[in-house]
C-alpha cells in the first residue's frame, strides 16, 4: 500500500533539512548560550537578524498566499524588545535575503517557524540558567499566544497544502537548506555580531 504522507512538502522538509538541524544543536551547544549573559545577548542579537530578514520575505504576495496567518508570525519585534531588556542596541546589519525568491522563501520561513519547537527548550535553560522570562529577555523564545503546537501544525498543513510539484518542493528544501546555512554562520560568528 502507498503511503501517501510520504512525498509530502513537510516530511521532505523534515528529513532533507535533518542534518543540518542536527549541525544548528551542536552550534548551539558550542556557543554555551545559557553560560553567562554576554553570551545570551550575542545569541539574541543572531535571532534578532535572522528574524529581521525572515519577515523581510513576508511582504511576498505568493508567500502570502500560501502562508495566510504570517501576521501572527515573526519574532523580530519580541527579540528587539529582549535586547532592549540586555542593553543592547543593534548596530544594523544588510537584509540577508534581497535575493530569495519564492518558492524558496517558504523553506526560509520554514527553519524560523520549525525553531519555534526548539525554542521550548531554550526558553526553559534562559529561565533556569539566567532567569529571563516571557516579559524580560526571553520574549523571543516564548510560545505564540495560540501555543506553539498548534501553530506549527497549521504552519505544516498550508505548505502541504499547496500542492506543490516535486521541483516545486525541491526549491523550497533548497531555500530551507540556505536558511540553515546562513543561521548557521551566524552561530559560528556570535562574538562578531553587533
Ligand atoms: C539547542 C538547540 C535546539 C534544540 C534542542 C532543538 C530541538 C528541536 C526539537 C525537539 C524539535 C522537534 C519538535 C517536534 O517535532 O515535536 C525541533 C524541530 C525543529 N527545529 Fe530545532 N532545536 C534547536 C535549534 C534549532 C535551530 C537553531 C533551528 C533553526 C534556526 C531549528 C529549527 C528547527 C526546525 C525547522 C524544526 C522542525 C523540524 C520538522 O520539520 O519537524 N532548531 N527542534
Amino acid at each position: 500500500m502507498t503511503d501517501t504522507t510520504q512525498n509530502t512538502l513537510s516530511l521532505r522538509l523534515k528529513t532533507e533539512t535533518a542534518i543540518e538541524h542536527d549541525r544548528m544543536e551542536m552550534l548551539m551547544e558550542q556557543a554555551k548560550v545559557f553560560e553567562s549573559k554576554e553570551n545570551y545577548a550575542q545569541f539574541t542579537l543572531s535571532q534578532y537578524y535572522f528574524q529581521r530578514d525572515i519577515e523581510y520575505l513576508y511582504q511576498s504576495t505568493a508567500v502570502g498566499a500560501v502562508i495566510p496567518d504570517l501576521d501572527i508570525r515573526g519574532r523580530s519585534e519580541a527579540a528587539r524588545q529582549d535586547l532592549t531588556d540586555l542593553g543592547i542596541q543593534p548596530q544594523g546589519m544588510d537584509i540577508s535575503t534581497l535575493h530569495v525568491r519564492y518558492p524558496q522563501a517558504l523553506g526560509w520561513i520554514y527553519v524560523s517557524e520549525g525553531s519555534t519547537l526548539g525554542a521550548a527548550f531554550l526558553f526553559k535553560e534562559a529561565q533556569a540558567k539566567l532567569g529571563f522570562s516571557a516579559d524580560f529577555a526571553a520574549r523571543n523564545l516564548a510560545a505564540y499566544p495560540e501555543g506553539r503546537m498548534r501553530v506549527w501544525k497549521r504552519f505544516k498543513q498550508a505548505l502541504d497544502d499547496a500542492q506543490f510539484s516535486p521541483s516545486e518542493q525541491q526549491q523550497v528544501v533548497d531555500g530551507a537548506m540556505q536558511a540553515f546555512a546562513h543561521f548557521g554562520d551566524l552561530l559560528s560568528h556570535l562574538d562578531t555580531l553587533k
